[in-house]
């Protein structure tokens, strides 16, 4: 643990517990990108001519890391961007259902647009709040993040599963980014149609990268308008015959921001995603004990079976201040106080925030 901590100075620091709101970059991400940059102020397009290759490469591994397809794999600059876009490409008026208080770059894409929109309510039945909603409205799409930003509540998968089978033509789109990075995935063996997904959190990647990811077999129901030259690989004639994927990337693709995120999946591979989703599911449970006994949660998140590495405790502003001038970072959401971990946190960290509670 000391030879991973020694990688995030952040961690000596403070007592870090927000990678919800920013996950952590790492010393040797740092000296990659200042690596890039150099090559780029030393031979600038001489060493750009490599782009393309390295784009392929970083897709390719985003593609092994979630268990996609190279032609499921578009690379964005955010979750919200490539939402936005794909959304685009889908005929309005058809019925979505949300979760009511989800993120609101999922709500507000759908709400802002011709569509019909109805929710189901995010609590201890969650799931059975979906049900209920799918059988009275007929959705045409369940577009929600697999963990809340707001309390963690994380979706049952197997729920997802039995949704699809009985609802297969229902397009389950989902939002990652409070999930991606934190347990083994893999998106084929998944219900879900489409996962998007910014990578600055729970993936280690700095800002300015992310993905979407559409199974192939419903690429022929999304019919997205965005186009430019790099679309068509800067070749006239390809403009008729686009990949799907290429439709998210119409410009000059940024090698710094994607390439980052190729580094931070390469070392979360090298840490081992077993490791990270045992410690996290660790951490999760002892961090859920101690919030109960403390009676800091609602009642709901202690009845559900699982739970994500988010949890939203009872605290004031005063509470607040106090673990801020105490070094404890964490983030104010709702009416509570956001505390989250990630496998680079202790179980002795916890411990010193319980302290304070
Ligand atoms: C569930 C969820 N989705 C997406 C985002 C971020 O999206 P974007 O990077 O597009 O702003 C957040 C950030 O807090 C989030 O909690």
């Amino acid at each position: 643990m000391e030879e991973l901590k020694s990688d995030f100075p952040v961690l000596h620091k403070y007592t870090y517990l927000n990678t919800a709101s920013s996950g952590l970059i790492s010393k040797s991400l740092v000296n990659w990108r200042h690596n890039h940059d150099m090559q780029f102020l030393t031979d600038a397009s001489v060493f750009r001519d490599q782009h393309k290759n390295h784009i392929e490469s970083i897709r390719s591994k985003v593609a092994h890391f979630c268990g996609a397809q190279t032609n499921e794999v578009s690379l964005v600059p955010n979750f919200s961007f490539g939402l936005n876009t794909l959304i685009e490409g889908i005929p309005e008026g058809q019925k979505v259902l949300l979760l009511d208080k989800d993120y609101p770059s999922i709500n507000w894409a759908f709400e802002n647009r011709d569509f019909n929109v109805c929710y189901a309510e995010i609590n201890v039945d969650l799931e059975k709040n979906i049900e209920v909603a799918v059988a009275e409205n007929q959705p045409d799409i369940f577009a929600f993040s697999l963990v809340q930003y707001l309390d963690g509540t994380k979706i049952d998968f197997e729920f997802l599963k039995k949704l699809k089978a009985y609802h297969p033509n229902l397009l389950l789109i989902a939002d990652g980014t409070q999930y991606l990075g934190t347990e083994n995935f893999n998106f084929s063996e998944s219900a879900l149609d489409v996962l998007g997904c910014s990578a600055y959190k729970w993936l280690l990647s700095g800002y300015g990268n992310g993905f979407l990811m559409v199974k192939e077999s419903i690429q022929n129901q999304i019919f997205p308008s965005t186009i430019g030259f790099n679309s068509a690989d800067g070749i006239y004639s390809k403009q008729d015959d686009l990949p799907f994927v290429k439709r998210f990337e119409p410009g000059h693709q940024d090698t710094l921001n994607y390439g980052s995120l190729e580094q931070s999946l390469l070392f979360l591979e090298k840490t081992g995603m077993d490791f990270i989703s045992e410690t996290n599911r660790k951490l999760s449970n002892y961090a859920k004990n101690r919030f109960a006994a403390l009676g800091l949660l609602d009642q709901y998140i202690v009845d559900r079976k699982e739970h994500s590495t988010i949890f939203n405790i009872k605290g004031d502003d005063a509470l607040f201040q106090k673990l801020k001038n105490n070094n404890i970072v964490c983030s104010q959401r709702g009416d509570g106080i956001r505390i989250s971990f990630h496998f680079y946190n202790t179980e002795e960290e916890l411990d010193r925030l319980c302290r304070f509670l």
